[in-house]
């Protein structure tokens, strides 16, 4: 690793939503810079597809196939790959120390989410509930698995949250998505006042228009049309890739971050730029 405070070797990371797109190329990209990672979701065949991809390329990953909207499971899992960890590698330096030594958890990628579009007098009851369900209180979950195990061990942590560029823009039919997104932001502010003092970091990456399986249309003139408008609104002409919001997980997990916390860092190519 050229940049030392990239290098997340003898760190232990879960990433959620690992099975694919931005979730998938977190795990890879955190699991290249030196990090176990613990992938997560609810999709057995792809997860098991990324936590292989992983190992092809020298890495160490586990597997966990669960869903992140059921606390018990994320319970569970996360203690288990915090128990699973060795406590030999570096931490962040900056912990307090006071912990146990019995395991470990460094980074919280928080990932795992879903879309929907409906205009809000079309919005059902159930809609609403299932979009918060996952995207917003399978975050909370998350995170407060990720921050318990990270006080207990004693030497801080990063937890990343999920949140997009909804928050910025609105837009018809993403009053269940963009509410949740809200949630989340609000999540991870709040989480990095009451946090901080452990020496655990909380951010969120609030994406731009993204290529990845959620943004997919059926057909392809929609896709075009879609992307041909955020591209044109994009000063730097083109839509994302899942790496370049990897790239931006990989900072906000790594000690290159260390002085920033409760911020949304935006991957958006410059489609919105809010104070
Ligand atoms: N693609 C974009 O343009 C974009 C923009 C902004 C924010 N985001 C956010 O980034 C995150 C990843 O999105 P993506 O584009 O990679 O989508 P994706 O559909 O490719 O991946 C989402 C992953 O989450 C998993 N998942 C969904 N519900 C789950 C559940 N209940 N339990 C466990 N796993 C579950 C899916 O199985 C899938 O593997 C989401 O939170 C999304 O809202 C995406």
């Amino acid at each position: 690793m050229a940049v030392k405070a990239y290098d997340l070797t003898g760190r232990t990371a879960f990433v959620t939503g690992a099975a694919s797109g931005i979730g998938r190329a977190s795990a890879l990209l955190l699991a290249e810079a030196g990090a176990t990672v613990h992938c997560a979701d609810r999709d057995a065949r792809k997860l098991h597809e990324t936590a292989a991809l992983i190992k092809a390329a020298g890495g160490e990953a586990h597997a966990h196939e669960l869903d992140v909207a059921d606390k018990e499971q994320i319970d569970r899992a996360v203690a288990q790959a915090a128990a699973a960890a060795t406590t030999t590698g570096t931490g962040t330096g900056r912990g307090t120390g006071t912990g146990t030594g019995t395991g470990r958890l460094d980074i919280m990628a928080a990932i795992a989410g879903i879309m929907h579009n409906s205009p809000v007098l079309e919005t059902r009851e159930k809609d609403l509930d299932r979009v918060l369900d996952i995207n917003f209180k399978g975050v909370l979950y998350a995170c407060q698995a990720a921050a318990r195990a990270m006080i207990e061990a004693g030497r801080g942590g990063s937890i990343i949250t999920m949140a997009s560029g909804a928050v910025d823009t609105g837009g018809p039919g993403l009053l269940c998505y963009g509410a949740s997104k809200a949630a989340v932001v609000q999540l991870t502010k709040t989480l990095a006042t009451e946090v901080g003092p452990h020496a655990i970091r909380v951010n969120a990456v609030a994406p731009g228009w993204i290529r990845t399986p959620m943004t997919e249309r059926h057909d392809s003139q929609a896709q075009a049309h879609t992307e041909g408008v955020m591209t044109r609104m994009s000063p730097l002409g083109r839509v994302g890739d899942p790496d370049d919001i990897a790239h931006a997980v990989l900072h906000l997990a790594s000690d290159a971050s260390s002085f920033t916390t409760g911020q949304i860092l935006r991957p958006n190519g410059g489609v919105a730029m809010p104070w």
